[in-house]
């Protein structure tokens, strides 16, 4: 009896247990959250919103490029994602001539559209739980055994669910095995730019705002998926038509109250939730500083360089906003999860877990041990995992030298093979065209610069871990010098004098005198030998840690709202639109408006630089009937659990009616990738009714914003 009460009274109680909004839910079980999600107000069913039979608004949402999320606004395959998502592809087709960075692109008619060779626009056809399936039979087998297993059932039912069709399968591990979902998915390779802002709207605010509220950043852009004549994805042609979706988003022009339902739906990338005490302590402590560290030397480079022309503004744009992206939200996170001790939050649920476990021999044996082992797991391993994180910092972020040694060797690896095929030619031309387009974004002195500073900071910070044998604390500079001088990885000319004379003598002289070469060869070594097998070694047993621990946490607190981290797969959150007072003594408003853009503007800072079209429509109060009581609401926050990857989310109202574009969170949130804090996390998002303002009255593509189905 007495038991029976402790349990009810732990499972009320417990730390674990979330508010409603923590989590991101996969579709295909919204049901059990409909009741939830209606008690917040929303008036959708499970079917409206996840239907294999039926069109739904799953159809509506785009993977857009693997790594963001658009949705389809109109019955002619309008797209709709982030500024910044669209952003590499912008960049591409920006020059001095036509600077769509800086002036913004609508195309007059679809003739105009520009197309993006190699980007992708993925549609979810279904989701299905494959775990009994997967996990059938292998209880009691041993780590390898079962590994093998699995492998070969997953590739039967990505092999079945493919058969005869367009589509792609994939399965994937959720819950770090304890689940496992098929995804099938659609994949439309032509999707085209229809318009943007200037960055004076889409990035308005730059690195300065990133991540922070107040915000008044118009983060959009606008494409559309093509298809052949039988509606089906096919690569870029002339003669295909725009895509007609199975289901678009209306939009909703209607007034927005604080306190209304929320709910966001996209391809969240990666959370953390159930790393052990241990090891969020190492990540805060040594490897989180370590990587803003490398990252503050290369941007103290890049921005210099793109300060003093224009020329390097427009190379580095693209590279510069990738880099300062992680940097600053690692800062962020760091400044969250110090100020709600995310460590004694950890500590605390870790003796409510082992407690719960004591109460049961059967818990105690299984999942006793597993926190502790956990912690055991980090201390044996940290020092590979740093290795990891700085050599992806050094040879991935850092210098562009490195990249294209990586494309070479895959070169010279298939030479041989190029051969026999007769495929020699086109691949030599592959590569010409390839280095084109690299070196029209690059420059030379400035990646001089952060090759002198990165090695540094890299010998530095790797005290007496493996590092290349190269590289000591005084080589940086001579390296440097020598390298640029003469490497054929960091000169276009030299690169294509070398592409006209490949040979055994060229390749001999890369591979033995390119110091460029040889100390990517070296640094790959000691990545490939000295590193990466400790890591895959470190990764796949806390994988299978984590696996028990997460089961007991099932088992033990069957009440708690529990969710799989994101993994890249569709998920949807839930939530309120809502404000916040992350501060002692400050509250944050739910809303920006157009006023805020201006008192930034007067400020001088560069990032809030305007055209002056913004000042003149804002004095004249020009707003069209996109003001809700006379303001025009440009961003506002929502309590929903949102990553990366959520960037170009449409952030739905309570009939699903598109409300805005997600596109960020706040500083004080960017720490629920680790730990959700209902109270002070929030997602930012464009306000539709904006980004048609800037269509309509700003850019002059009423058309655009006539295509669009608006609910008043
Ligand atoms: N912080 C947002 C995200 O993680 C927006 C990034 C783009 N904006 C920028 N100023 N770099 O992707
Ligand atoms: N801007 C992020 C993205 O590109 C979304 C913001 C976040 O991490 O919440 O996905």
């Amino acid at each position: 009896m007495k038991r029976i009460f402790l349990l009810v009274v732990i499972a009320v109680t417990s730390i674990f247990s979330s508010k409603a909004e923590e989590g991101m839910l996969i579709p295909s079980i919204v049901k059990a959250f409909e009741s939830d999600m209606q008690a917040m107000g929303m008036r959708l069913s499970a079917e409206d919103i996840y239907d294999v039979n039926n069109s739904s608004i799953k159809d509506a949402i785009i993977h857009f490029g693997g790594g963001c999320t658009a949705e389809l606004v109109s019955s002619q395959g309008l797209l709709l994602t982030n500024h910044h998502c669209g952003y590499s592809q912008i960049q591409s087709h920006s020059s001095l001539e036509n600077d769509y960075l800086k002036y913004g692109f609508w195309a007059k008619d679809k003739s105009k559209e520009l197309p993006n060779p190699g980007l992708t626009a993925s549609r979810v056809v279904r989701i299905e739980d494959v775990t009994a399936t997967v996990l059938f039979d292998t209880e009691g087998m041993s780590d390898q055994e079962r590994y093998a297993k699995i492998q070969r059932v997953i590739d039967k039912l990505i092999q079945d669910a493919e058969l005869g069709t367009h589509y792609t399968a994939k399965i994937k591990a959720f819950n770090y095995g304890n689940d496992y979902y098929m995804i099938v998915k659609e994949t439309f390779k032509d999707v085209r730019l229809v318009g943007t802002p200037p960055n004076s709207i889409g990035k308005f605010g730059g690195d300065t705002d990133n991540w922070v509220w107040p915000r008044h950043t118009g983060d959009f852009s606008v494409f559309r998926i093509y298809a052949d004549k039988n509606n089906q994805p096919s690569d870029y042609n002339e003669s295909n038509g725009p895509y007609i979706p199975l289901h678009f988003l209306p939009v909703s022009m209607k007034k927005r109250t604080p306190g209304e339902f929320t709910m966001i739906y996209g391809f969240p990338g990666t959370t953390e939730q159930h790393l052990s005490s241990g090891n969020l302590k190492y990540i805060m402590d040594q490897e989180r500083p370590a990587r803003i560290k490398m990252r503050e030397k290369s941007l103290s480079v890049i921005d210099a360089s793109m300060r003093s022309s224009d020329l390097l503004r427009i190379k580095y744009a693209s590279k510069q906003a990738r880099i300062a992206n992680g940097w600053k939200k690692w800062i962020g996170q760091l400044g969250g999860l110090k100020t709600v001790d995310a460590i004694q939050i950890k500590l605390n649920r870790e003796k409510e877990y082992n407690d719960m476990a004591a109460t049961k021999p059967e818990w105690r044996e299984k999942y006793g041990m597993s926190i502790s082992e956990m912690n055991a797991l980090v201390e044996q391993y940290k020092q590979a995992d740093f290795g990891y994180s700085m050599a992806i910092e050094y040879l991935y972020v850092g210098p562009e030298l490195f990249g294209r040694a990586r494309e070479m060797n895959k070169f010279l690896s298939n030479y041989t093979t190029f051969i026999e095929n007769g495929t020699l030619d086109a691949e030599i031309e592959k590569q010409i065209s390839g280095a084109k387009v690299f070196f029209k974004d690059y420059d030379e002195a400035t990646d001089k610069r952060i090759f002198e500073l990165l090695t540094k900071e890299y010998v530095k910070q790797m005290g007496d871990g493996p590092i290349p044998s190269m590289l000591d604390n005084n080589s940086a500079i001579d390296l440097a010098d020598c390298i640029y001088k003469k490497s054929i990885l960091t000169n276009e000319v030299r690169f294509m004098k070398f592409m006209d004379k490949l040979g055994n003598k060229s390749f001999s002289h890369l591979k033995n005198k390119d110091l460029g070469f040889m100390l990517w060869a070296d640094a790959d070594a000691n990545f490939m030998n000295n590193v990466i097998p400790d890591v895959r070694v470190y990764k796949s047993s806390m994988d299978g840690l984590l696996k028990t621990y997460v089961a007991g946490k099932f088992e033990m607190f069957p009440d708690v709202k529990h969710w799989p981290d994101a993994n890249s797969t569709m998920r949807i959150t839930y939530g309120k639109l809502e404000g916040s007072a992350p501060h002692d003594g400050m509250q944050y408003t739910e809303h920006t408006t157009i006023d805020g853009i201006i008192t930034k503007n007067n400020s001088g800072n560069p990032d809030y630089e305007l055209l002056p079209r913004m000042r003149e429509l804002a004095t004249a109060k020009d707003y069209g009937d996109y003001a809700q009581d006379g303001e025009l609401w440009v961003c506002f926050t929502g309590s929903n659990h949102t990553t990366g990857g959520n960037s170009g989310s449409p952030v739905l109202d309570a009939d699903g009616n598109l409300l805005g574009l997600n596109f960020d969170r706040s500083w004080e949130s960017t720490m629920s990738d680790f730990m959700f804090d209902s109270d002070r996390c929030r997602n930012i998002t464009v306000d539709i009714r904006y980004v048609l303002w800037v269509m309509d009255r700003y850019s002059g593509a009423k058309h655009i914003v006539d295509e669009m189905k608006l609910v008043r």
